[in-house]
């Protein structure tokens, strides 16, 4: 556990950088399962998910299963007491599958489709305590519809972004959540229909130390809301600005107070991808987040309002790894292309962000002996060779399929194997088959046990499983025709 020095002390360091990983371990599982492979170690996912606590100790922390849905790590994450921020019905459905309660599951719903309106609404009649959290006046009629009557939470467009990238600074882009202006009416009106009982947004992702001043204004536009919210007698939660369809008229009684359970201000901390980046400080973080905040009463005035986080990428991220093996070395006259078995398909971040992911050479079959020579399992994979600066290349025909350009690397041979680091979270999970390339597997590791596989390698005839019978089986479309 931390012990509040910026959630950095030796038996829980803050980061684990990929020289940290044992390379005859990582070694061992690429003889056994082959290459490309993911390598997750849910030992590491456990201590994420203990500094997580230790530094938001008051805090309900909710694990947004985007950044990694496997079984395995849900289970994990389950285990070390996170709930479950949900953002679709098949990753509620997994969440239900790994173990957790519907009172621990956090379906936020963005633009949702029909379908998983349906699945979430059905669900939650079994399991009430599951909350639905929903951003347009149009999902809050559509659940309505419904017949939904239960736990709601209003996500609101806080106006202030952050993020490794622009494709992920969600504060600001008007796609999520209801207008701030706006926020405090809604919620109010949403009180007839439902039981409305937090309010929720989220500034981005991959937030870094640089940014932790929009991190700040965020948190604090957040608890002005709540508190107006939760304050029958403060005004402008009686008749707040910006008109829309539908205003309600604004008498002299005062509003009843919006008896709010929460302020969820969403997750996004980032993590250090660099070797030479810091680590986010934690602990500075939480203490920066509680203060911006301030205190909410609740409606009743007896407590306070409770804050609520939902990491995705501070969980996964340096628990995975990508194994991937040499097996071109392609010396031009401008650089050295070293093409791998991996690519933009099995981890997209570099190709769609330009993100930067360390690698590492471990060597080849000489190497893995050598490595797994004697007990003394030291890390730092590095093989021992000079560094040239190389391109690594996947088997897309794209262009853009490469994990680095110019980079200095041990210099590689044919046979080699590379560990792409912090390759845990948005890895896997945005792995797809372009190119009909069968997904990679998923290996796990947990304590002194066998590495386990929990994924397994797709064939090629999974590419073509749901081509088969299609015509017959039809679209499977199993909702009523025309609802929206
Ligand atoms: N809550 C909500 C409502 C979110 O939309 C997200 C991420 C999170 C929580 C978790 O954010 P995190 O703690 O993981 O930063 N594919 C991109 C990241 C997209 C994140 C989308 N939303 C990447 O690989 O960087």
């Amino acid at each position: 556990m931390s012990d509040g020095s910026g959630g950095n002390d030796a038996e829980n360091p803050s980061i684990r950088r990929l020289a940290d990983w044992h390379a005859d371990r990582l070694h061992g599982v690429a003889a056994a399962h082959d290459t490309p492979a993911y390598v997750i170690d849910l030992d590491r996912i456990a201590e994420n998910c203990d500094r997580l606590h230790a530094a938001f100790p008051d805090a309900d922390v909710r694990y947004a299963v985007k950044a990694h849905t496997g079984r395995a790590v849900l289970e994990a994450v389950r285990e070390a007491g996170l709930d479950a921020e949900c953002a679709s019905a098949g990753e509620v459905a997994r969440a239900i599958a790994a173990g957790f309660d519907g009172d621990r599951i956090h379906y936020t719903a963005v633009n949702p489709p029909a379908r998983d309106l349906d699945h979430v609404v059905d669900l939650a009649a079994r399991e009430p305590g599951l909350t639905i959290t929903a951003g347009a006046v149009d999902t809050l009629d559509r659940l309505a519809e419904r017949d939904y009557d239960g736990r709601l939470c209003l996500r609101v467009n806080p106006g202030v972004g952050a993020g490794h990238h622009e494709k992920v600074r969600t504060g600001a882009a008007a796609k999520f959540g209801v207008p701030y202006d706006r926020a405090a009416r809604v919620a109010r009106e949403a009180t007839g229909r439902f039981d409305v009982v937090g309010i929720h947004a989220h500034a981005g992702s991959g937030i870094d130390p640089d940014q932790l001043d929009a991190h700040r204004e965020f948190v604090a536009r957040m608890g002005d809301l709540a508190r107006t919210l939760t304050d029958p007698r403060n005004e402008a939660g009686a008749a707040p600005t910006g008109g829309e369809a539908g205003d309600a008229p604004t008498g002299t009684a005062l509003p009843d107070p919006v008896d709010l359970e929460y302020v969820d201000v969403g997750g996004g901390f980032g993590v250090p991808y660099r070797e030479d980046e810091p680590p986010l400080d934690i602990d500075a973080v939480a203490a920066a987040t509680r203060e911006a905040l301030g205190t909410v009463p609740t409606a009743e005035g007896t407590g306070t309002v409770e804050l609520a986080i939902e990491p995705g990428r501070y969980v996964v991220a340096d628990a995975g790894v990508l194994l991937t093996r040499v097996n071109t070395v392609k010396p031009t006259p401008d650089e050295t292309v070293v093409g791998v078995d991996a690519g933009m398909t099995d981890l997209l971040r570099p190709a769609m962000y330009g993100a930067y992911h360390p690698i590492a050479n471990l060597g080849g079959a000489d190497d893995a002996e050598a490595a797994t020579d004697g007990d003394d399992r030291e890390p730092n994979p590095d093989v021992k060779r000079e560094s040239i600066p190389v391109t690594v290349a996947g088997p897309i025909c794209e262009t853009g399929d490469t994990f680095c350009e110019g980079r200095p690397i041990a210099r590689p041979a044919l046979g080699d194997l590379l560990a792409i680091g912090i390759a845990g979270a948005y890895g896997y999970e945005m792995a797809n088959q372009y190119n009909s390339r069968p997904r990679p597997p998923e290996v796990a590791l947990s304590g002194d046990d066998d590495p386990r596989v929990v994924r397994r390698r797709e064939t090629l005839a999974d590419l073509t499983a749901v081509e088969d019978g299609a015509a017959e089986t039809g679209s499977t479309v199993d909702r009523v025709e025309g609802e929206r």
